[in-house]
């Protein structure tokens, strides 16, 4: 009796794993699966839709003209800087100074609408270690003071240059 039993449950316990991993959820990546699949439809009829190439340069103008907007709706307008502030400082201090990009803070605060005064004072406490960051030492190790000047004086000109491209 008590093999019957047993060889009862292990044929049923058998037949339900050999069940589920056919038609389960579970086995086949659960809800993830199913979104997952989704998504590949999707993709796949946009990719039907929009194949031709007029369609692609399309897509990438309304990128551009959604990115100005991004660009425009933060405090800070999109104004041009000089290319030794894009590469040394807008990767910690933003593009145009603001301290984030696309919404999220970045690593440096905020420099626009700082004079050029504040903005030189700063600098060359970092550099003489009166104010300590190693970040902001370690950068400026290689900058002299005109360097210093020269930085200064074009993040003091941000908010003159944003109003300038507003109008
Ligand atoms: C790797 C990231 C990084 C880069 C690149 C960087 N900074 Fe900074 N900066 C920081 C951080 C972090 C602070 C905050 C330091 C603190 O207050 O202790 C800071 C602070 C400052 C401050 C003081 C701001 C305030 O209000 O206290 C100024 C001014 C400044 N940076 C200018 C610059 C300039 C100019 C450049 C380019 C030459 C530059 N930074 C590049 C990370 C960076």
């Amino acid at each position: 009796m008590k093999n019957i039993v047993v060889a009862f449950f292990t044929i049923l316990i058998v037949g339900l794993t050999a069940w589920v991993a056919v038609n389960g959820g579970a086995y086949n990546g659960g809800i993830h699966g199913k979104v997952t699949e989704d998504i590949g439809n999707r993709t796949a009829e946009q990719m039907g839709t929009q194949s031709t190439h007029e369609n692609k340069d399309d897509r990438e103008k309304e990128m551009d003209q959604l990115n100005a907007l991004r660009e425009k709706a933060g405090n800070v307008g999109a104004f041009k800087v000089s290319d030794e502030y894009k590469s040394k400082c807008s990767s910690c201090h933003g593009v145009n100074g603001s301290g984030e990009q696309n919404g999220k803070k970045l690593m440096g605060p905020k420099l626009f609408g700082q004079t050029a005064d504040e903005v030189y004072t700063k600098l060359d406490d970092f550099k003489a270690g009166r104010k300590e960051n190693m970040i902001m030492k370690g950068l400026l190790i290689k900058l002299d003071k005109d360097d210093l000047r020269r930085f200064a004086n074009e993040i003091g000109e941000f908010p003159a240059r944003a109003e300038a491209v507003k109008n």
